[in-house]
């Protein structure tokens, strides 16, 4: 028997998977790092705990499987899209690496959108968001000009991971097309953007596709993770694409709803013809040539993390969610909006934060957390209604991510999206995608969508009820206004935030 290896380089923790040819899952583990949030809006990560974390996490994968090293033919990577970790001239990180959850760019992406223009949007396909790597890369230039002036060229998580195991500097179009600095239709670096904003054309890596072979490990990397240095290293790619691939989004019509650390929509398109003016992400897919358009709520399953963490410090997650299924849509009138570190779509927005709304003396924990998911969904909710508004049809979501664990957000998730929403079996989120990557570079298969047929498996379908989508309706529009209402409330409190 051979096997694949799935990388899934997330915010909180690198998950490795271990899949037989027949998509089975042989076995997993992973590994938690730590997130810094020295200021209100920051968020850092140091690269080489993803490389200690990938190394042990590999480790365990292969002991607990108990197969030999030379059985493994390939791996590859889902990585947290956006975060900047710029090299020196030996390949070192400069500093921590920024991450896409961070926020202290907006000045950032007001000096880009000036310098850039138009073209912006015409090339990159994107705004200037702060999320992206392009005003990461210009606010240490301004603020750390120490580190900058060491910086020879930058990668992005799994691409630094990647390349500490093989040696070799890659990026694939999935993740750059999350820098603001590629030219996503033609697929190359744009030189345009990188001269208006006075970045030389050797900073940007080579690009290559996500199921691009690499290169092998190097011996030593090899021998710490317990695989042997033939193993094939493909470049893989960004988590929302893997997510998409690992879920079968791989032809027009299908959309996919994926909840993990943020939460997104995410919608295949099968050339860059579509244009949403940037209201939506759009992005080159990791199918070679393919393309998607996403909406992304920044703090979706952060939400309820964040919630668990602050009020029921110490219990499961199923502990916090027992009883949920007995509240009534709109948990008796308490309403929350997940802003905890701004938003992205629909509101760009980086100084709005969260609130419950209605609070009652009758209100107890569960109407809280049921409140909660109910906000991350109406969030959620928004990106569906641009691609309604945009003229596609979004009837059947696939559901990923923490947000397709329970049957009850499930449900929720049909109901205030107004569609079938299909939840699959043993789900395994974007480090599905990226060992189909590897199956697929290995030659195991003839397309992703030949790989997909036999690893990704549908298992049940939620339907709308009409009842709870009625209730939902009228909820959302009062969910819509909370941010237009508190606005102004939030930008006179941020003051007091450090
Ligand atoms: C997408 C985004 C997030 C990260 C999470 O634009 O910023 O979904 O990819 O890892």
């Amino acid at each position: 028997m051979s096997y694949v290896i799935g990388i899934d380089l997330g915010t909180s923790a690198v998950k490795a998977l271990l899949l037989d040819r027949s998509g089975c899952v042989a076995a997993e583990a992973s590994r938690d790092y730590p997130l810094y949030h020295e200021h209100s809006g920051w968020s850092e990560q140091e690269p080489e705990d993803w490389v200690t974390g990938t190394l042990g996490a590999l480790r365990e994968l292969i002991e607990t499987a108990g197969v030999p090293a030379d059985a493994i033919e390939g791996i590859s990577f889902s990585g947290q899209m956006h975060g900047l970790v710029l090299l020196n001239a030996a390949g070192e990180p400069v500093r921590r690496a920024i991450l896409w959850n961070d926020t202290r760019t907006t000045a950032e992406c007001r000096e880009i959108e000036a310098l850039v223009g138009q073209e912006l949007l015409t090339v990159t396909r994107n705004p200037a968001l702060e999320g992206f790597t392009l005003p990461k890369i210009l606010w240490v230039r301004k603020h750390e000009p120490e580190a900058f002036a060491q910086a020879v060229s930058f990668l992005l998580p799994k691409d630094y991971v990647r390349y500490r195991l093989t040696g070799a500097l890659h990026m694939d179009y999935s993740d750059a097309a999350g820098t603001l600095l590629l030219d996503v239709a033609n697929k190359r670096w744009s030189s345009e953007v990188l001269e208006a904003v006075g970045l030389p054309a050797s900073f940007a890596p080579a690009l290559v596709e996500s199921h691009a072979l690499t290169g092998t490990l190097l011996p030593e990397l090899a021998a710490a993770a317990g695989l042997s240095a033939d193993t094939k290293v493909f470049a893989g790619g960004a988590d929302n694409a893997c997510g998409a691939i690992g879920s079968g989004i791989l032809q027009e019509g299908l959309t996919m709803c994926s909840i993990g650390t943020s939460g997104v929509i995410l919608s295949y398109e099968k050339d860059s013809a579509n244009d949403f003016r940037g209201k939506v992400h759009f992005f080159n897919h990791g199918k070679e040539n393919a393309f998607y358009a996403m909406g992304v709520t920044l703090a979706a399953g952060y939400s309820l993390s964040w919630f668990k963490n602050t009020f029921a410090k110490g219990e499961s997650f199923n502990e916090l969610l027992q009883g949920i299924e007995n509240v009534k849509p709109g948990s008796k009138g308490l309403l929350f909006t997940p802003y905890l570190v701004g938003e992205r779509t629909p509101h760009a927005d980086s100084v709005i934060r969260g609130s419950f709304i209605g609070i009652d003396g009758s209100h107890e924990r569960v109407h809280f957390a049921r409140a909660v998911m109910e906000g991350i969904t109406f969030s959620l909710n928004e990106s569906v209604d641009l691609f309604r508004q945009a003229g596609k049809t979004v009837d059947t979501i696939i559901s990923i991510g923490g947000g397709a664990q329970n049957p009850v957000w499930l449900q929720m998730q049909a109901d205030i999206f107004n569609a079938d929403v299909v939840s699959l079996e043993n789900e395994q989120g974007p480090g599905l995608g990226a060992a189909m990557l590897a199956a697929y570079g290995c030659g195991w298969f003839e397309s992703l969508e030949a790989c997909a047929e036999l690893f990704v498996k549908r298992a049940s379908v939620y339907r709308p009820d009409p009842a709870a989508v009625d209730a939902y309706a009228g909820l959302f529009r009062i969910y819509q206004e909370v941010y237009q209402q508190t606005r102004s409330l939030n930008a006179g409190l941020q003051a007091y935030r450090n």
